[in-house]
């Protein structure tokens, strides 16, 4: 049987004066029910562009889009923006970057609750309010009676953050994906968010995406991990191949740049050099290569050619012209003997 998220080869591409910007460059992935998938990368590198996609978000919107999406054995690419507005709330729904965003300004968050929760359910207003106060409950917004004929701006960030994931949740969507969820929020409240949207996941058995820039956010919650660059999956595993046996340089600055709690946030133990390209101008052949350590390496290839995924052992599978045993070793004997060190 099919996966029950399928996406494969997915292209997002936007035509824009300065030339097409490739946010989404041909990604493929799977994702069960009941299984939670990171999908990490530093700013700019196609995370939101992708969930937006996934949700078709980009539709009618002159952006160049092409793969195939496969939801629970439907295909969304080539659907109707109709057919697929229609799925979103109780088939698949997103916790966004921004909750302003996401919210109606002048309606109250309850309202916000209902109307979605109606949408998709034949229940009196009444039974679709007791709902939504009892989600916002469950949340952990205090006194959600009260709270319930709040509008979006009377929260804080944090209760904000919760109301849209009680939002999210309202319909039970059979996929949820949250985009940088907590980003703004303080390190407490962080986990109880995290951990809240893992509880309620196993309840319903819904898939999960998790997206984020900091890899110490998934660690704990994915069952598989995918590191995005330039639009592009670099490597792509369990979440034990990514901590404990990744092969991409990539991905161990970015284990490198993961904040710890035992030394200051701006300490970084294996920086990552320069910033992340243009999506306009991603550098020919490895598009990480003007950043990588290892560039050399493999002669002029990293700089001609764009190295290919590749499976390197079991479902983990990595972008790299560097020979494999020798990303190993220099794993083993350099990189991870820094991480744990320092
Ligand atoms: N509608 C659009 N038109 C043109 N370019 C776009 C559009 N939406 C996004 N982009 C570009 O696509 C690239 C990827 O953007 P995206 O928002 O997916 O990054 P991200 O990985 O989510 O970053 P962050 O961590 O900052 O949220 C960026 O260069 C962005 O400027
Ligand atoms: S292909 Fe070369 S430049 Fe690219 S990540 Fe691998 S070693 Fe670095
Ligand atoms: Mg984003």
């Amino acid at each position: 049987m099919s996966a029950f998220l399928q996406v494969k080869d997915l292209k997002i591409h936007f035509p824009t004066d300065d030339g097409l910007v490739k946010s989404v460059d041909g990604l493929t992935f799977d994702l069960e029910r009941g299984k939670t998938l990171g999908i990490v990368g530093e700013s700019g590198s196609g995370k939101s562009v992708t969930s937006l996609g996934i949700l078709g978000l980009h539709k009618g919107k002159g952006a160049n889009i092409s793969g195939e999406i496969w939801l629970d054995g439907e295909e969304l690419v080539g659907a109707s923006q109709e057919h697929v507005r229609g799925l979103r709330g109780k088939k698949m729904a997103m916790i966004f970057q921004d909750p302003l965003s996401s919210m109606h300004p002048f309606y109250t968050v309850g309202d916000q609750i209902i109307e979605a929760y109606r949408i998709h359910n034949k229940v009196t207003k009444a039974v679709a309010k007791k709902h939504a106060i009892d989600m916002l409950g469950r949340v952990g917004i205090p006194e959600p009676q009260r709270r319930v004929d709040s509008y979006p701006h009377e929260f804080s960030g944090g209760m904000r953050q919760r109301a849209m994931i009680a939002m999210a949740l309202s319909c039970d969507p059979e996929l949820l994906i949250a985009d940088e969820p907590t980003t703004a929020l303080d390190v407490t409240v962080q986990a109880q968010i995290l951990d809240l949207m893992v509880d309620l996941q196993r309840e319903f058995n819904s898939a999960l995406i998790i997206i984020t820039h900091d890899l110490g956010v998934v660690a704990e919650l994915s069952d598989d991990i995918l590191v995005m660059y330039a639009g592009k999956c670099i490597e792509y595993g369990s979440a034990d191949d990514i901590f404990y046996r990744p092969e991409h340089p990539y991905t161990w600055g970015l284990l490198g740049s993961m904040p710890r709690l035992d030394r200051e946030p701006t300490e970084r133990l294996l920086p990552i050099k320069g910033s992340p390209p243009s999506l306009i101008n991603v550098p020919p052949g490895c598009a990480f290569h003007p950043r990588c350590p290892y560039a050399e390496r493999t002669g002029g290839k990293a700089k001609s050619e764009v190295p290919d995924l590749l499976q390197t052992q079991g479902g983990h599978l990595v972008r790299c012209h560097m020979d494999r045993t020798e990303r190993r070793e220099l794993w083993e004997n350099e990189i991870k003997p820094l991480l744990e060190t320092q």
